[in-house]
């Protein structure tokens, strides 16, 4: 992951590389950098203390020469090499007039260094990304410009990279490039801007262009030339917008993750908008790619997914199996590509990812496309890495999500992928018009559940306040419930740092009972669906072993409520429907106790939010 920005002919660059690498704070925190090209010299400041680098570097950044009109900046989420200043982008050459900034893994890195090292060249960082700089600066040595500099220099590179470079004798010029990271082009009247991603350049210009896998962008002020690695013109791709940049900001709220919490019931309204014909017929739009053909053609679903993201496909595979009858598998998009998945043209190949760039899933779902899969994106982003390749696209209308716990685009995608459940119902006539329509309403009666969840929020403080001390926790589900579970846990790990496992209620007995005992916390998903007796003889397994009992249980629900030391309280939905509502209450939770340890929910250690990393 991490962030790159770069910007050519402006009036003043600093300002708008820390604008912009505050927008990129998400894909990574761990430490910040930039450089200016004044003078016929590079001016480079880097910080890297906490999680609030680019906050430290608006400090150094006081101390720059007045008005570069370029310079390159980068945040960045450590992978090779720790979190200090040194391993810190932009990375120079040996002579400290080339600087370079990259998101990716360069895989051979420690072989090109050894050949780096043996011709004189000093590597002072222990990142992979450090002998990038060498490399274009040895051709530079033996006469290349930048541009055929970096275009040799990436010939010599295996992995992904989104790079862009300057050097102090060529100041009308920043080059990028890029593989597999995502890179965005900006076009202004006298200025060229280049980032990892579209909101980084909202505030600059809204004329934006996707670069393609292996293609090279000369950027002068106000004018871009793209080439491929080869050296072939090229063209990179025209990018509708349709963020405003006032939504990436926090609002009133206290931090972004609050703010999207309370986005989450239009955020779901937004999503299934317009998708109810007037003859009553579920629609999806055309973007989706699926004619009525192609819906029936479909003989078997798989879904590639990471992180939250996965957890909505694994609600999706109970309801595309329940409503539509098609045999649905969900793969941790990670492993996917390497178990050599068997797909053919038959099988509807669904990436869920809100970003639309996760490394992963991309090349997941590329693997599928070679194999003659039809590949449709649920996204979050427009014209997004992984939406551009696919056949189509479902897009969640969550807005931007800042928060790097994903909250909003979770629940919009369960809303989304729910909603391709039914669709797929429809064409193959597993349901009726009449069950469709019945769960349709109910689908769009969930913004107002969720308004009433949300004024709940002090009611989940005080039952954090009491768990303050436990370190230990279960989720526990079974049904639907078990996405849930598993959803509630990681929110709780990802920014409260405490130890949460999510199990599926039933096994719980074939292993981890053993480590229950007083004090462990068991929060089990306990609204009414199909397996809500078994899954309370479960939580009776683990009550009689000393665990302290958190439920979310529907509203006025005493039997639940019997069995546990605290309820959180939801209305009660149709049952598939229930992950949408039942998830809000464990994102309460989690926050609650992150402030109860007194974390920063928005910027968890060690967390980004845009995965670019495989
Ligand atoms: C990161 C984020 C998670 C997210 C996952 C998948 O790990 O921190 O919140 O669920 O990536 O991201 P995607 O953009 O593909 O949904």
């Amino acid at each position: 992951m991490c962030g790159i920005i770069g910007v050519i002919g402006v009036d003043d660059a600093l300002p708008l590389l820390l604008e912009g690498l505050g927008r990129l704070e998400y894909r990574g925190y761990d430490s910040a950098g930039v450089v200016l090209v004044t003078g016929g010299t590079l001016w480079r400041t880097r910080a890297a203390e906490g999680t609030h680098s680019v906050n430290d570097l608006r400090v150094l950044g006081e101390d720059a020469p007045p008005r570069c009109s370029s310079g390159v900046g980068h945040t960045r989420w450590a992978t090779h090499g720790e979190p200090t200043t040194v391993n810190a982008h932009p990375h120079l050459d040996c002579t400290g007039r080339l600087a370079l900034v990259h998101n990716g893994i360069i895989e051979n890195h420690a072989d090109l260094a050894i050949g780096l090292v043996a011709t004189g060249h000093v590597l002072a960082s222990e990142t992979d990304s450090e002998v990038l700089v060498h490399l274009v600066e040895a051709e530079m040595a033996r006469g290349s410009t930048l541009v055929e500099g970096l275009r040799l220099a990436l010939r010599r590179v295996r992995g992904s990279f989104a790079v862009a470079a300057v050097h102090a004798d060529e100041p009308e010029l920043v080059v990028a490039a890029r593989r597999v990271s995502p890179l965005i082009i900006g076009l202004g009247d006298d200025a060229s801007f280049l980032a990892s991603d579209i909101p980084a350049l909202l505030g600059s210009t809204r004329r934006l262009f996707a670069l393609e896998d292996d293609q090279l962008a000369e950027l002068r002020p106000g004018s871009v030339r793209v080439t491929t690695l080869d050296g072939a013109e090229a063209k990179a791709t025209p990018l509708s917008i349709d963020w405003d940049v006032t939504a990436s900001r926090q609002g009133g709220y206290d931090d972004f993750m609050t703010k999207e919490i309370h986005e989450q019931p239009d955020a779901v309204a937004a999503t299934l908008f317009g998708r109810r014909r007037a003859d009553g017929m579920l629609t999806l739009d055309e973007a989706a790619g699926l004619s009525e053909d192609d819906l029936r053609a479909v003989d078997r679903v798989c879904i590639v997914a990471c992180g939250s993201s996965y957890h909505a496909a694994l609600v999706a595979k109970y309801a595309i199996e329940e409503w539509a009858r098609l045999p649905t598998e969900v793969d941790i998009a990670s492993e996917f590509r390497y178990r050599r998945p068997i797909l053919d043209h038959r099988t509807l190949t669904i990436g869920v990812s809100q970003s639309g760039e996760t490394v992963d899933t991309l090349q997941g779902l590329r693997e599928a496309r070679a194999l003659g899969a039809k590949v449709l994106v649920v996204s979050n982003v427009v014209d997004s890495s992984m939406a551009r390749e696919a056949d189509g696209v479902l897009y969640t209308r969550a807005g931007p999500e800042i928060g790097v716990a994903a909250t909003k685009t979770h629940l919009t995608q369960i809303v989304a992928l729910e909603l391709l459940a039914l669709v797929l119902a429809q064409a193959r006539g597993t349901l009726s018009a009449s069950e469709i329509g019945a769960v349709t309403d109910q689908m769009l009666g969930l913004p107002d559940h969720l308004d009433k969840v949300l004024l709940r929020t002090k009611d989940v403080a005080e039952v954090a306040q009491e768990l303050a001390e436990a370190r230990d926790f279960f989720y526990l589900g079974r049904h639907v419930g078990h996405p849930v579970a598993l959803e509630g846990a990681l929110k709780l790990k990802e920014i409260s740092y405490l130890r949460a496992e999510g199990y599926p209620a039933g096994e719980l007995k074939h292993g981890p009972i053993a480590l229950i005992e007083p004090g462990t916390v068991v929060v089990g998903v306990a609204t009414r669906n199909c397996l809500w007796e078994k899954l309370c003889s479960n939580i009776q397994e683990v009550k009689s072993r000393g665990a302290t009992i958190v439920l979310v249980g529907n509203d006025g629900d005493d039997q639940t409520a019997a069995l546990a030391d605290h309820v959180l309280w939801v209305p009660a939905v149709e049952p598939m429907l229930s992950p949408v509502v039942d998830a809000v209450p464990l994102q309460f939770l989690a926050y609650w106790l992150a402030q109860a340890h007194g974390h920063d929910v928005d910027r968890p250690r060690n967390l980004a939010k845009t995965v670019t990393v495989e």
